[in-house]
């Protein structure tokens, strides 16, 4: 089960984090649980958890940058359900927030320590971008940038029909 993120979510989404087994050297394995509640709950920002059983088995945050781009980021799945679909649940989950928003696009970047992951992004439609990340850590490598647009479905496609 995917649901919205609330406050006392954040102990939990942040454990999945640290359970992910991402590379030291990336910023995500300083990220701090004040850190997270900054983030995840600025102005527009959000997140989803998954459920497996009693336990939080997943997460995900999400960022506006601009009217046009929604930033997808902390994207992480527990090593015990990998392969079952809960991390591509969690993109379809911002996909939906961005459609719903009117927003163009998702953006999201990869640490240059996990680009191994680049093919699951690319399976769901995500292609590689020249173009800076606006919430990237000063004090780690550049990101790879991946950007998906979001088709929104014209209010009322009867109405241009006629
Ligand atoms: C990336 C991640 C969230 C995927 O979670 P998941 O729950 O395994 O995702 P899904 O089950 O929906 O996987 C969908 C497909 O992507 C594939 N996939 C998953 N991780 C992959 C990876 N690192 N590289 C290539 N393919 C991958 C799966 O094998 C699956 O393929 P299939 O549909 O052909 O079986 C999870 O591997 C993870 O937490 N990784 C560590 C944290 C991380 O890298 N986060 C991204 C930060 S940018």
């Amino acid at each position: 089960m995917i649901r919205s993120l609330t406050p006392a979510d954040l102990p939990a989404f942040h454990a999945v984090m640290q359970a992910a087994g991402m590379d030291p050297r990336s910023s995500w394995s300083r990220t701090t649980p004040g850190d997270l509640e900054a983030a995840l709950f600025a102005p527009g920002a959000g997140g989803f958890v998954a459920v497996t059983g009693e336990e939080v088995s997943g997460c995900v945050g999400f960022r506006p940058d601009g009217a046009q781009t929604l930033t997808l980021n902390r994207l992480a799945t527990v090593p015990r359900v990998r392969g079952q679909g809960v991390g591509t649940a969690l993109v379809r989950a911002v996909e939906a927030v961005a459609a719903a928003g009117g927003f163009e696009r998702v953006l999201l970047a990869v640490s240059r320590f996990n680009l191994g992951v680049i093919p699951f992004y690319e399976g769901l439609g995500y292609v590689r971008s020249d173009e800076p990340y606006r919430f990237a850590h000063s004090d780690s490598p550049g990101p790879a940038v991946l950007v998906k647009a979001i088709s929104t479905p014209p209010t009322s496609p009867q109405k241009a029909l006629t």
